[in-house]
């Protein structure tokens, strides 16, 4: 079988991947999420971990059975990601956040459930730290930062912001919109995005999707040293 005769080429490799969505609460029943179903970073710790790679799986709550053979911190919300990420980031050579981090939580967290009145109601949302450009100001020498972008329009460009912005090695884009793409399927439509260079890759599983990255990010790596 495949998972078998698989290639330890990441063997030695200490890799952090993050995954699925993060909940912030307004209340006791009730929290601000995203369609995030964590197949994609799910998928691509099974396959770093198929390759030989020491690695930890920081995961917001999901559907889905985490690996075996990875070390899980499960989270809940962006804060505890923050937490659980950067208690570890400095020993690792590849992080991969796959994660579909909340931008915003609710300012204030009540904590009796609230009550209906009539008419409107609105919440105040305060900005959540950004996980990724925290790592990028405090990278490593040799660490890799691979990031992901969902995106809706001008992926492209707007992907090559967020790499310059948060000094990342890589991003892996997708649009939501595309057919076989985004959040809840088990396919996926990446362009690998570098300073230098943009892959497309065609339609595929999530699974062949992040052995593609993988690759990508082998390469990129063995040519720096
Ligand atoms: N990210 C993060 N911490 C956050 C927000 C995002 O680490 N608070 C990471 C995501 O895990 C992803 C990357 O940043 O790897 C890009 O996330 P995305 O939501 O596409 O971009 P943002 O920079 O948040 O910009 P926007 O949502 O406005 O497009
Ligand atoms: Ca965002």
């Amino acid at each position: 079988e495949k998972e078998i005769a698989c290639e330890k080429d990441l063997k030695g490799k200490k890799i952090l991947v993050t995954a699925g969505p993060t909940q912030e609460a307004i209340d006791p029943v009730r929290y601000i999420t995203n369609h995030s179903s964590g197949k994609m970073g799910y998928s691509v710790a099974k396959a770093a971990m198929l390759r030989g790679a020491d690695v930890t799986l920081v995961s917001g709550r999901t559907a889905i059975e985490p690996p075996m053979f990875v070390k899980v911190v499960p989270i809940v919300t962006a804060k505890e990601m923050f937490d659980a990420v950067t208690s570890v980031s400095d020993e690792q050579d590849i992080i991969i956040k796959a994660a579909a981090v909340a931008d915003y939580r609710p300012a204030v967290v009540s904590s009796e459930k609230v009550k209906k009145k009539d008419g409107e109601m609105s919440i105040a949302l305060e900005r959540t730290d950004d996980i990724l450009k925290y790592l990028g100001e405090h990278k490593k020498e040799n660490q890799f930062l691979c990031g992901f972008s969902m995106e809706t329009q001008n992926m492209v460009s707007n992907s090559r912001a967020k790499l310059e912005k948060k000094n990342l090695d890589m991003i892996a884009a997708n649009n939501v919109k595309e057919k076989g793409a985004g959040f809840q399927g088990d396919t996926n439509v990446l362009t690998l995005i570098t300073q230098e260079e943009e892959t497309s890759l065609p339609l595929m599983s999530k699974e062949d999707a992040a052995n593609q990255l993988l690759d990508k990010i082998l390469m990129l790596t063995s040519n720096q040293n």
